[in-house]
Formats: C-alpha cells, sequence, structure tokens
C-alpha cells in the first residue's frame, strides 16, 4: 500500500519548511528522517519545498534520509533515479516542474535535477524491527504509515522517533494520526491547524 503523490498534504509539509528553515539559523545544518517514504514524493516535496525557501548554500546543509519497507525492492531504484511520469506531477504548484525537473523522452517521463536528487539517501528499513536508521534528527516525517500498526507497535515506533530526536525536534504526521495517551508529556503539538509536534 504505497498510495501517495507529491505535494500531498502540502499545508503541513509547507509548516514544517518553515520550522526548519528557523532551525538551520539556530544549528547550521538539518537532518530530516522520513519514514514510510514510498517511491520518494513525500520526501522530494520536502526537498523542493527547502530549495524554494533557502539560498544554494544553506541548501546544502540539508541532509534527509528517506526508508521504506520496499517489500517488492522497487522505490529504491526509482527513488535513486528521481524519474516520474508527467501524470504524478499534476498536483505540483505552478512553476515547480519547469524548475525541478528535466523532460528526458516522449514518453512524458520527467526527472528531478540533481540539487534535489544529491539531498536525499533511500535505505530500506522496517519500522518494526525498531532500529533507528540514525540519531540526532532535527525532524522526523511519518504520514499515513503508523495506522498500520497495532497500539503496542506504534508505542514502540513512538519511543523510537522520541529517542532519535534532539530536544526540540519535530515529529510530522498526517492530520488524522494521534500521539497515544502515554507519549503525550513527550511532545507538545507546535501549531492547532497541522500534526506538527516537538520533543520537549
Ligand atoms: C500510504 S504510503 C505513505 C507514503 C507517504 N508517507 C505519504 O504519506 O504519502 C505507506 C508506506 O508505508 C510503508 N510501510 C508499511 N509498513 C512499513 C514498515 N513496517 N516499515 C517501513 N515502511 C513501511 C509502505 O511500504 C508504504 O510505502
Amino acid at each position: 500500500m504505497a498510495f501517495t503523490f507529491f505535494f500531498r498534504d502540502r499545508h503541513t509539509l509547507e509548516h514544517l519548511t518553515k520550522l526548519i528553515v528557523k532551525k538551520l539559523e539556530q544549528y547550521g545544518s538539518i537532518k530530516i528522517w522520513d519514514a514510510g517514504c514510498a517511491m520518494g514524493q513525500e520526501p522530494y516535496t520536502i526537498s523542493i519545498m527547502l530549495a524554494e525557501a533557502l539560498s544554494d548554500s544553506d541548501f546544502k546543509k540539508i541532509r534527509i534520509i528517506a526508508t521504506d519497507i520496499d517489500e517488492n525492492n522497487q522505490f529504491g531504484k526509482i527513488i535513486k533515479e528521481g524519474i516520474y511520469p508527467f501524470d504524478q506531477l499534476s498536483r505540483l504548484p505552478e512553476g515547480i516542474i519547469e524548475k525541478y525537473f528535466i523532460k528526458i523522452d516522449e514518453n512524458e517521463n520527467y526527472k528531478l535535477v540533481d540539487k534535489i536528487l544529491n539531498s536525499l539517501e533511500f535505505h530500506k528499513q522496517d519500522l518494526l524491527q525498531y532500529a533507528p536508521i540514525d540519531y540526532n534528527f532535527d525532524a522526523v516525517i511519518c504520514k499515513n504509515v503508523l495506522l498500520h500498526f497495532n497500539h503496542e507497535q506504534q508505542m514502540k515506533v513512538f519511543e523510537m522517533y522520541y529517542n532519535v530526536l534532539k530536544p526540540g525536534g519535530y515529529l510530522t504526521m498526517e492530520q488524522t494520526q494521534s500521539i497515544p495517551v502515554e507519549m503525550l508529556p513527550k511532545f507538545d503539538k507546535v501549531l492547532s491547524d497541522a500534526n506538527i509536534f516537538q520533543k520537549v
């Protein structure tokens, strides 16, 4: 079940982009984990939003680690190549295709520019192994993934996200995902209209 698209839940990701830009001023570099990234549309969306918000030199200070269980071993190749058919780009805001994609053939396939491709690394990873991909993240994005896990599994994944985030780091989820009651003391909701939480 890897339904996703570019600029999905644009509102939340735009809020997160603003928060990350502020954090970059504070820390000088930023590390983001997109867990359950599917074919890369979501982590590439946040990369494009950050590229729009930052100078070239500041954008180089952003590192995005994208992971997925990738059951059929398909996502890694797609993400590395960054090639998507035009019908998947229909929801992109005006001007974004021209700026960040290059048409590569007559079959309407488009490839992301190197600047965006190079901001992201992909690793195959099963969240239910509860083994962090890395530590000291400024933000974790985990959208439309946890709903497939039971309460105990969700608790363990939330614990893992808490442990890998820096103090003050952000956890971003889809609007319908809530934090288990037991975890509430560990995360503050930052905005009333987006599901972005800050590690206490
Ligand atoms: C509906 S897609 C969400 C994609 C993107 N985050 C979004 O919101 O558009 C759910 C993704 O979660 C991944 N997934 C499911 N179980 C997982 C697990 N145990 N570990 C890592 N990824 C998993 C699936 O492979 C799929 O790509």
